[in-house]
Parts: C-alpha cells; sequence; structure tokens
C-alpha cells in the first residue's frame, strides 16, 4: 500500500501532495499492490521500501541504456530508505531475457548475499521487468521486486500482472511463472529518453486494449495523439489490464485477450531471431489476425479498415515479412498452443475480440486468410 499509511503523518506532507498528483491503482490478485502512475513517482521508492518491512539490502536490475539515465536516482532513494543500494546492469535488448543473463544474476545476488528478506527493483522496459520477475520469483523460492518501468511497452503492459519469464532457442516467454510485484512505480517522465521506435512498439499494446476491450479508448487515440495524454493513456490501460488479471490471473480464460496479435507477433519476432521489436511484431500480428478475421466472418471490411488506419497513425506495421510456413512452424512452438490446439484472440468488432481454440493444422490457413505470402 502506497498512501494509506502514509497520509497524515507529518514528514511526508509532501509525498502526500506528491501523490495526489498521481493515480493510484490497486492491484487485487493473490498478492496485493499498488500502481502509481504520474510525474514523480519513482520518488516514491524510499517510503514503498520502508512500508516493506525487513528490507536491508536491494539490488537494482536495469540495462545499459536505461541505468546510466536513471540508475543513481534509484540507487539514491535505496540508500535514503537507509538500505545498502547495489546494482546489476546487463547489454539491453531482448537477447538478454535469456537462461544466462537469469543465472549471472542469480550468482550476483548469491555473492551479495541477498536474503530472502531483501528486495530488487526492476528499472526498464519489459525485458528488464520479465527478467528481473523471474529472478525474483526464484532466488531462494522468491523474494520481493519493485516494478519501475521506463518504456511505453512496459509502462502499460509487462509491468502489471505478474508474467514473468525469460526466452529459450524454442521461442518466447519458454520458461516464466505467475509472480506479482510489490509495487509499480510508473513516472511517464520517463518517456521523454525513449526513443521513437520504442514508443511506437509501445503504442501497438496500447491499441491492442482498444481493439479487445474498448472502442471509446480505440476511437480517441485515432483522434487524438496519445502522447499528448499519455497518463491517461497509461492509466486507461493499467486499469483494463488490473480488471482482467483480478478476474484471471493465472492466465486460464479471459486473460488470453491480452494475448490479441502475440500468437502471430511472436512467432515474426522468432523468425526474426528476436531483431524484431516486440511491439513490431504484435502489430503485424493484430493485422494478420484482423485480416484473417474478415476472411473468415467474424468482422467487417471498416474493423480492418480502422485497425489499419490507426497502426499507419502511429508508424506500425502492418505486412509479415516471413512466409506461412516459417510463421507456421515458429508458432506451434509457442507456448499457447495446447496439445493439438492453439488459442487464437479474435477481433469480432473495434473493442470487442473472442478466443477461439482451432486445431493446429489450420494455422496456416489463418496466416494466408491475413494475407501472408506462401
Ligand atoms: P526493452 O525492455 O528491451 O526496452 C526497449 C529498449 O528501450 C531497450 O533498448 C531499452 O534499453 C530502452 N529503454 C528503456 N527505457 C528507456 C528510457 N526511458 N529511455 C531510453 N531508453 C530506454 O523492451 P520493451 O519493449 O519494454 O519490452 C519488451 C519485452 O516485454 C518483451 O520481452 C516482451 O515479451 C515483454 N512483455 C511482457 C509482458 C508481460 O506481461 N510480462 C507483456 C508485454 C511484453
Ligand atoms: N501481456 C499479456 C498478459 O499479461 O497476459
Amino acid at each position: 500500500m502506497l498512501s494509506a499509511e502514509r497520509a497524515g503523518s507529518s514528514g511526508t506532507d509532501r509525498a502526500g501532495q506528491r501523490q495526489e498528483n498521481m493515480k493510484k491503482i490497486h492491484v487485487n490478485t493473490s498478492s496485493e499492490y499498488d500502481i502509481l502512475i504520474g510525474s514523480g513517482a519513482m520518488r516514491e521508492l524510499p517510503a514503498v521500501l520502508k512500508n516493506a518491512v525487513n528490507i536491508r539490502t536491494v539490488a537494482v536490475i536495469s540495462d545499459s541504456n536505461v541505468f546510466p539515465i536513471y540508475g543513481e536516482k534509484c540507487l539514491k532513494y535505496i540508500e535514503e530508505a537507509g538500505m545498502k543500494a547495489l546494482s546489476f546492469v546487463f547489454p539491453a535488448g531482448e537477447g538478454s531475457k535469456c537462461m544466462k543473463t537469469y543465472e549471472e544474476i542469480l550468482e550476483f545476488l548469491c555473492e551479495n548475499r541477498l536474503t530472502r528478506s531483501d528486495a530488487l527493483v526492476a528499472l526498464g522496459g519489459g525485458v528488464t521487468g520479465d527478467l528481473t520477475g523471474f529472478v525474483a520469483a526464484t532466488y531462494l523460492r522468491g523474494i520481493r521486486f519493485i516494478q519501475i518501468p521506463t518504456t511505453l511497452l512496459a509502462a502499460v503492459d509487462s509491468s502489471v500482472g505478474g508474467k514473468t519469464a525469460i526466452d529459450l532457442k524454442a521461442g518466447k516467454n519458454q520458461v516464466g511463472c505467475f509472480y506479482q510485484p510489490i509495487a509499480v512505480l510508473c513516472d511517464p517522465d520517463t518517456l521523454k529518453t525513449l526513443p521513437e521506435s520504442e514508443f511506437k512498439c509501445g503504442m501497438a499494446e496500447v491499441i491492442k486494449y482498444g481493439m479487445y476491450g474498448n472502442a471509446p479508448f480505440f476511437s480517441e487515440l485515432l483522434d487524438r495523439d496519445a502522447k499528448e495524454f499519455v497518463d491517461d493513456v497509461i492509466g486507461t490501460c493499467v486499469s483494463m489490464k488490473r480488471d482482467i488479471v483480478t478476474r484471471d490471473e493465472f492466465d486460464r480464460g479471459e486473460r488470453m485477450l491480452l494475448n490479441f496479435g502475440h500468437t502471430f507477433g511472436h512467432a515474426a519476432e522468432k523468425c526474426s531471431g528476436f531483431k524484431l521489436l516486440h511491439g513490431e511484431g504484435v502489430a503485424m500480428g493484430m493485422a494478420v489476425m484482423t485480416r484473417a478475421a474478415r476472411r473468415f466472418g467474424y468482422c467487417d471490411d471498416m474493423t480492418v479498415e480502422l485497425l489499419e488506419k490507426i497502426l499507419d497513425k502511429y508508424g506500425l506495421p502492418k505486412e509479415m515479412p516471413y512466409t506461412v510456413g516459417e510463421l507456421t512452424e515458429a508458432a506451434l512452438s509457442d507456448k499457447k498452443m495446447m496439445g493439438s490446439e492453439i488459442n487464437l484472440v479474435v477481433p469480432e468488432k473495434i473493442g470487442k475480440c473472442v478466443i477461439e481454440k482451432v486445431p493446429a493444422s489450420v494455422i496456416s490457413d489463418w496466416l494466408e486468410a491475413g494475407g501472408v505470402k506462401c
């Protein structure tokens, strides 16, 4: 809990004022936590750490792009809480979301004798969050961690809901578990240093929220520039994600809607040797899936036109640079395949998708129907 315990105590007036300007979203999953969204959210780190009793050492896990910008500030806040601050920095990029980095971080934590009552901070994008979350879930059978997302994608999606993972050669996120953070501190000001290409990737996930469950939000994204109201964009997506993970924390039903565009997107990422950015894959995956949905009678021309229009507006790709054969092979190794069946998230209209369990043998038909070259 962030603010309830703090309100009214004499030394925390400024913190209280800061928090008044922020949006707080409470997540009520197997373990509960707050997400604080707003300028200066990282400044709440000392309070979060102090509230989480018994922490003596905090290790900040971050990548080689993010740590030089925000690392020192984060370490300073940990020290301000009276705790020992350590850092582990890995090379930026999806390639680091792997067994090797995972093992290196675990060894680092052992060498520095972090105990079960200590904590980690994931400072960065989805790669850092997924990797750190998996380390936190498994080191000494679980230590606490805090998410500080610094990409749009991490702010709207990966920092919330407790999916942690690393990749294998066989595919994305093949090893992982559900493990919730104790808090998420999301400061949209960090997006000012984010490269434009990465902002665009985050927009793919933002558009996904409009497509699967929020037509008015989709229209607003089409009519306005998301950058003009980015705090609200993050707040809307996080509220939607909170609602879905509260009802289906372990991804057995409704939560699969959040995978709209991801089955073919992950396949494209795999085909590219993970050179394609996650958001680019998701954008292509959404476009292919929506065109296929039209072909199979799930949605109309307008749905396809509007999706393609919004992808164009935010500079996202609509066409797959891989063949039906390549993508089919990659998609079938995806963990969403259940035996000989695969779950597809199919749009019926803007703001509504359904989950269809289909035989794996028809994947190539869907890709072809979505305009992928043979
Ligand atoms: P990322 O973490 O690699 O960050 C993208 C790039 O931006 C990196 O080069 C990073 O160093 C840089 N960067 C990050 N913040 C910055 C900042 N503020 N200023 C300057 N540079 C900055 O990638 P991502 O797009 O954030 O996340 C993609 C990952 O998230 C994928 O592995 C995907 O599978 C995962 N994901 C997980 C979930 C989930 O629910 N756990 C959901 C969606 C995506
Ligand atoms: N990003 C998909 C999920 O959290 O379920």
